[in-house]
């Protein structure tokens, strides 16, 4: 496990939004090095960077067409290894995003898979029957691309232009010749040259991948203990060749991603975790909406311990990402602070996802751009200050990648900044609490000492012994107590809302109050 990942707190960066340096409107390679002071600043540690490589952007690069290219409307490669350079000089480990289960439609793997002459690429993706046949509901295929070739349909992973790379069958049908078996030479050529394009930046100076849609690789798995095997091969290679890169699956069931290598996985809006529950549709954190935690917490409690007792690996949960509408769109600034305690006190690995830690708004309804479709109202440029197109470019407006909110009040980090009790400060405080304490960082325990199905509020514990620090949130309105073990008077480290109080072995929190209470143990 590379050790770093103990006290990781993750930075999401949406590249096309972040940072413009030259202009054009959307943001680049050298903008994410201009602006490594500030995340610094904000107190993380590693960065995760959607896809950079040369693409059509029928999917804001999910859809890649040569993955050992930087888009040029992103920089060059040079760029990509002076970022690597500079993250490191400060101590800062960057990740790219690998788009392993589809490419695009002008990949040239694909446009050699398409001609009828068998070459090196005819089994790079799945072809069937006829141009007009469909895929639909075969072995976890979401669809077809039809009338491309006379080879066949060819089964697609995501969108119509994301044709799914051909990493065989769990299960073929031997009535099926295009069904190929996962250990066969097609089947492991395909996984071969993703392990090259991984060593390709991994030898510049990456530090490792956030992979795309980890769990979709191999079709008709069942279980996925295909797949699961798949990533475990991977994983074996990466701690021989690379042991301080690290590995993070988009596969929203960390359960399974960590059983096959991954050192990191999410709670995701998919999948099983109740991760929505959190700060998204009726969020516990939102004194309004009254949402409830406990399925949530039972079920990460449940993980959290199978992994401790097994291999071992990261549940990383995110404040969001560039699929799913932003955190204050549900929640106030109040109560988005609250939701960073949260975050920033439990094991596994943070993510922030650009811009949350001022409270960027989920913009309703805005043109879609790139295949973003509703994804796009959450990946507006960063406000970084009060100039042209808030300090994100100096393109005209009606030139930027995606128009920037036009709200007068709209947070900015420049104003964030300069108030103390701001968003900024609490989420930079948060960090920074973390980063002294290891009993709030990735492997202390955790135990739950307060959780009812319906009711506030929520306490947990992080470390033991002497070291434990015990947190408690009341995201409700009214004032709840709850009675608490620990000798003496507690210190408080932390706290948010009105202040919470011990008083005889019970614990007062205000509506609205959280408190993190370190206490005195002779
Ligand atoms: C998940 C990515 O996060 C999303 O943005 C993309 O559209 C799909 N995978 C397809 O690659």
């Amino acid at each position: 496990m590379p050790q770093w990942l103990k006290n990781a707190v993750f930075y999401q960066i949406y590249p096309q939004s972040f940072y413009d340096t030259n202009a054009d409107g959307i943001g680049d390679l050298q903008g994410i090095i201009a602006k490594l002071d500030y995340i610094q600043e904000l107190g993380c540690n590693a960065l995760w960077i959607n896809p950079c490589f040369e693409s059509p952007f029928h999917d804001a690069g999910y859809d890649v067409s040569d993955y050992r290219k930087i888009a040029p409307r992103y920089g060059t490669n040079e760029d990509a290894r002076n970022l690597f350079a500079e993250a490191h000089k400060r101590g800062m480990r960057v990740l790219f995003d690998l788009v392993a289960g589809h490419t695009s439609i002008e990949h040239e793997w694909f446009i050699e898979s398409m001609k009828t002459e068998k070459n090196a690429f005819s089994e790079r993706y799945i072809w069937a029957g006829t141009p007009w046949e469909r895929f639909e509901g075969i072995g976890g295929i979401t669809g077809s691309l039809n009338g491309f070739s006379e080879r066949g349909a060819c089964a697609v992973n995501f969108f119509s232009t994301q044709p799914a790379l051909n990493y065989g069958f769990a299960k073929p049908d031997p009535a099926l010749s295009w069904q190929i078996p996962a250990d066969s030479p097609a089947a492991r050529a395909s996984c071969g040259a993703m392990i090259e394009i991984m060593r390709f930046w991994l030898d510049m100076g990456c530090d490792g991948f956030r992979v795309d849609m980890a769990g979709s690789l191999i079709k008709g798995d069942e279980g996925q203990k295909e797949t699961i095997r798949f990533w475990q091969g991977i994983r074996k290679m990466m701690d021989k060749e690379y042991p301080e890169a690290a590995l993070l699956s988009e596969w929203g069931d960390p359960e399974r991603a960590l059983e096959a290598g991954f050192h990191m996985d999410f709670v995701l809006h998919f999948g099983p975790s109740y991760y929505l529950d959190l700060f998204h549709e009726k969020p516990f954190f939102s004194a309004a909406s009254g949402g409830k935690i406990a399925r949530f917490m039972e079920n990460y409690i449940r993980i959290d311990t199978k992994v401790r007792a097994g291999k071992g690996g990261y549940i990383c949960i995110p404040s969001g990402n560039h699929d799913m509408p932003r955190i204050a769109r549900r929640l106030n600034v109040p109560e988005i602070k609250m939701a960073f305690a949260f975050l920033l006190s439990m094991p596994g690995i943070p993510f922030i996802y650009y811009g949350d830690e001022i409270g960027m708004k989920y913009r309703e309804n805005i043109p879609s751009i790139e295949g973003g479709f509703e994804r796009t109202g959450a990946r507006t440029p960063m406000q970084w200050d009060s100039t042209l197109n808030a300090g994100f470019s100096s393109a005209k407006p009606e030139d930027l990648y995606i128009s920037i909110d036009p709200d007068k009040n709209k947070p900015t980090v420049e104003a964030q900044k300069s108030r103390p009790i701001s968003l900024w400060h609490e989420v930079r405080k948060l960090i920074s609490l973390r980063m002294e304490h290891e009993v709030l960082q990735s492997d202390a325990p955790i135990e739950i000492l307060h959780l009812k199905p319906n009711k506030c509020p929520l306490v947990y514990r992080r470390g033991e012994g002497k070291e434990a620090i015990t947190i408690a949130f009341n995201p409700s309105s009214k004032e709840m107590s709850v009675s608490i073990s620990g000798s003496g008077v507690p210190k408080i480290l932390y706290t948010l809302g009105s202040a919470a109080f011990v008083q005889n072995g019970v614990l007062k929190l205000p509506g609205g109050s959280c408190v993190f209470l370190r206490f005195s143990l002779e």
